[in-house]
């Protein structure tokens, strides 16, 4: 693979990032993942936009411009001939002594970019469904920021693996909050389609987003609140949301199956709308 670290591109085996850097030391990085469908990058201005949201959130100095990074993406889309998967971004607060205290608008930023190939379309669990766990929301409050913090979701992952099930969904005070690394909706038996506020409680999804506009347009009622487990299991359908999984199905919750126990139909319209709006 061909892979971009600050300015140039190497094959990934010369690639290095110093053990200074503090996305090592400290976590002090964000990331995003676009997908990649027929060669094509999806929803690159909502990711670049969110990218520019958690870089202010964090004070982090600039990097390149948007032209700047989409031509990066594309050129590694290119270099790799990736016809499906995703392309990762990582910036980092660059190389420093290990201090808490942030270095100098002088030390210059890690950037890194890599692509990974990866069913999207035609995933296993897409067709099957998902079997979720609920697990304890333990992160930090600031979920709205996408740092590359994930030992807490890498834990709840394992617990859902260890459980049999495929995925994690994140409860505090007695409501879901989000998967994993996906965002959580729900569908009610009399069709209304529900998922979480946008607040510092949760990411805000990029592929959320165009999934609830995709769903205002077929005539869906929205509903963003909060909802409980309880009502997760009660309900017609659920599924979560992300950019490399698209709208994946969830048929069951803590062992209880929902509605027939297959992927629901509102599930299965909105990834159909999804993919056909990206290809
Ligand atoms: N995860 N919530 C969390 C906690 C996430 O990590 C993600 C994405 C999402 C969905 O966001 P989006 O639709 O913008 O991808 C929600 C990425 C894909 C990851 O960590 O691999």
């Amino acid at each position: 693979r061909t892979v971009y670290v600050n300015g140039e591109y190497l094959a990934e085996d010369q690639a290095t990032v110093s053990i200074f850097d503090r996305g090592f030391l400290m976590g002090d990085a964000v990331y995003e993942v676009c997908a990649v469908l027929e060669g094509r990058l999806v929803d690159t201005p909502g990711h670049f936009a969110r990218l520019r949201r958690s870089m202010t959130a964090l004070s982090m100095p600039e990097t390149l411009d948007n032209d700047e990074l989409l031509h990066v993406h594309q050129e590694l889309v290119r270099r790799n001939a990736l016809r499906e998967g995703l392309v990762y971004l990582q910036l980092s607060r660059g190389v420093a002594d290990r201090d808490f205290a942030y270095p100098g608008s002088e030390t210059p930023p890690t950037l890194v970019l890599f692509t990974q190939a990866k069913a999207v379309i035609d995933s296993p669990l897409a067709h099957r469904g998902a079997h979720v766990i609920t697990q304890p929301d333990l992160r930090w409050g600031r979920r709205d920021i996408k740092t590359v913090q994930l030992l807490y979701p890498s834990m709840a992952k394992m617990a859902a693996r260890a459980a049999g099930a495929d995925d994690a969904w994140l409860v505090e005070n007695g409501l879901v909050t989000e998967g994993s690394s996906s965002n959580a909706f729900i569908v009610t038996r009399d069709g209304r389609l529900v998922t979480r506020e946008l607040s510092s409680d949760i990411l805000h999804g990029i592929t959320r987003a165009a999934v609830l506009r995709l769903a205002r347009d077929v005539g869906l009622v929205i509903e963003e609140r909060a909802f409980t487990p309880e009502e997760a299991c009660m309900a017609q359908e659920a599924f979560m949301t992300s950019a490399t999984s698209m709208v994946t199905a969830v048929v069951s919750i803590d062992g209880q199956a929902l509605g027939d126990g297959r992927p629901g139909a509102v599930a299965a319209r909105l990834r159909t709308l999804y993919i056909e709006e990206s290809l």
